[in-house]
């Protein structure tokens, strides 16, 4: 019999480009409810700079943009995810100039290209410098208001998981009431998890939670040792770790090492444009034999008007720390970006347990492999999701009455009971600190085994004292987020500790190469030799 409880149709976690691509689409059928940790608009989304690639000039193909994907992901992706992505992505777009998207153009009837690395061609397009903004907010624009109702300043904190059902989702308000919300479908959307890093281009919010509830519901995770490092983080004292765009690259940028020398096409023949893992680990080499805690960014060349007019909010960031790039080198560095891995799902978004849909970076589609090719993390958001609300919309239609039974226990169980005194928020923040600096030593780019197990235990460590001090039992955002991201940053160390072959975006020193990497080594030599 149903319950009389409130029930939604859909239930979407988190409200960046994955979410609300599934609410746009879904809620033309269905009641959604979205639950969001912050503002409503707050996510890595809003902050992404570069652009969504896509095959949209007669000068690209869909060949070339799957076997640049595919050679980014370093032999791990997945053949049939890569080439939804790409063959959907056209259309996906289309959906986001119809929502009022105005990517740059060149003329009225030309789109605007931009380069980024391990890309073969121009595919990427763009909204200035502040790309995922536009498209978070054509987004929101697009949800039909009637059907959907918004509960934002609300922490999901657990899966409603039964006999592999899942039937919604338990949550924190601001004053530490707990709620249960009940819905037909799942979709998580909660991002990535930047935040476990002492030098990340993510913002506060990335920090893991829907990877920790999804495993922690039994749903199957995948590929969790590929983190992306993105090459050039502003590397200032006092100044944030502001993402400085590979778009910058793709327009001419170069990297040069303090002592002003052009080092990337001795490490890849796509030199600046080369992939994301490659770059970064370059980086750190020049970085080591300057000792030097940052390389330069030049975009001199370009020209102070051009610059100001293509990459407005870099210009307008960096201005605030004294540079102006169009006419100083920015000191940059590599800082975590991406999570590659995550929530195994099917090619409709589906994951391992019945109900829960997941999208965007929490998932793992299973298109990037072992490192992710620029610019395709909004597209895979948005082409998955669309996916995830078609196969969701199907599922709700058809739900057997049966269904509702399960809902029963939850409705009976006791609601858990937090703590919000302790432990001080000082506390908290040292912690925190100190897990984002043991997992940058030993998880971060160049990673080791005797590395690996000092952080492992390090983290034991710090969990040990957190648990001393209540923190498992704490209510205080912030001590769930450490929470988090104590379990996930365990689960990475695992992944990592398993994965024998270096591949992409996982480099162990105690292990072997992959294929590509040994090309990458000769090239390296052949390059050098030239
Ligand atoms: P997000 O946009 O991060 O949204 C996650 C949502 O979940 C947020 O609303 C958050 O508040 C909510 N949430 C999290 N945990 C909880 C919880 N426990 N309870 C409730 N809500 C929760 N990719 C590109 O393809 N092109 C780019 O140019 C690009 N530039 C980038 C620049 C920067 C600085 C960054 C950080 C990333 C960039 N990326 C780019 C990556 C891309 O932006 C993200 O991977 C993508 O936007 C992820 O979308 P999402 O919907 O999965 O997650
Ligand atoms: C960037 O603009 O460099 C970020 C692009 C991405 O993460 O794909």
């Amino acid at each position: 019999m149903k319950p009389s409880v409130p029930i939604a149709d859909v239930l979407i976690v988190g409200s960046g480009a994955a979410g609300l691509m599934f609410a746009a689409h879904i809620s033309k059928y269905h009641q959604v409810h979205v639950i969001t940790k912050d503002t409503a608009t707050e996510s890595n989304t809003r902050y992404a700079q570069g652009g969504i690639a896509a095959v949209l000039s007669i000068d690209d193909s869909y060949a070339k943009h799957i076997d640049d994907t595919l050679r980014a992901g370093d032999g791990l992706s997945d053949p049939e995810a890569v080439n939804i992505l790409v063959k959907e992505a056209p259309a996906r777009i289309f959906d986001l100039m119809c929502m009022g998207v105005d990517f740059d153009r060149l003329t009225d009837n030309a789109l605007q290209f931009t380069r980024e690395g391990g890309h073969s061609g121009r595919r990427v397009i763009h909204v200035g410098d502040m790309t995922g903004q536009a498209i978070e907010s054509a987004l929101w624009n697009s949800v039909i208001k009637e059907n959907i109702c918004v509960s934002d300043h609300r922490m999901v904190t657990r899966l409603l998981v039964r006999d592999n059902i899942c039937y919604g989702v338990e949550s924190l308000d601001k004053s530490g009431k707990v709620c249960r919300s009940y819905a037909k479908s799942v979709f998580l959307a909660t991002g990535g998890a930047g935040q476990m890093f002492a030098k990340t281009t993510n913002p506060e919010i990335a920090t893991g939670d829907g990877f920790v509830m999804a495993a922690e519901s039994g749903a199957d995770m995948m590929h969790l040792e590929f983190i992306q490092f993105h090459p050039t983080a502003l590397a200032m004292e006092g100044a944030p770790c502001f993402l400085i765009s590979e778009a910058t690259r793709g327009e001419g940028g170069l990297l040069l090492t303090i002592d002003l020398h052009r080092f990337m096409h001795e490490y890849h023949a796509m030199a600046e444009l080369a992939p994301r893992d490659i770059v970064s680990r370059a980086i750190v080499a020049e970085m080591e034999k300057t000792s030097a805690p940052h390389v330069f960014l030049d975009l001199t060349g370009q020209g102070r008007e051009y610059v100001e007019k293509r990459f407005p909010t870099i210009t307008q960031t960096v201005m605030q720390y004294g540079l102006h790039p169009g006419e100083n080198r920015l000191p940059v560095a590599p800082a975590a970006h991406y999570m590659c891995g995550g929530v195994k799902t099917d090619i409709d978004g589906r994951t391992s347990i019945q109900g829960l849909y997941a999208g965007g970076e929490v998932a793992c589609t299973g298109v990037h492999g072992a490192n992710r090719l620029a610019s395709n993390s909004l597209l895979e958001s948005v082409v998955f999701a669309y996916r995830a609300a078609v196969n969701a919309d199907r599922r709700i239609r058809y739900l057997p009455e049966s269904w509702y039974d399960g809902i029963n226990p939850f409705i009976d169980e006791a609601p858990p009971e937090w703590n919000s005194g302790s432990p001080e928020d000082g506390l908290i923040a040292d912690l925190t600190n100190r897990l984002q600096v043991t997992n940058w030593k030993h998880c971060g780019i160049i990673r080791s085994d005797r590395g690996l197990q000092q952080g492992l235990n390090e983290i034991e460590r710090i969990e040990g004292e957190f648990r001393t001090a209540g923190g498992h039992r704490s209510g205080k955002g912030k001590a769930l987020a450490l929470a988090n991201l104590i379990k996930l940053s365990k689960r990475v160390y695992e992944s990592a500790a398993g994965r024998r072959i270096n591949a992409g975006a996982h480099y162990n020193v105690n292990c072997a190469n992959s294929q590509s990497e040994r090309d990458f080594k000769n090239d390296r030599e052949d390059n050098r030799g030239t």
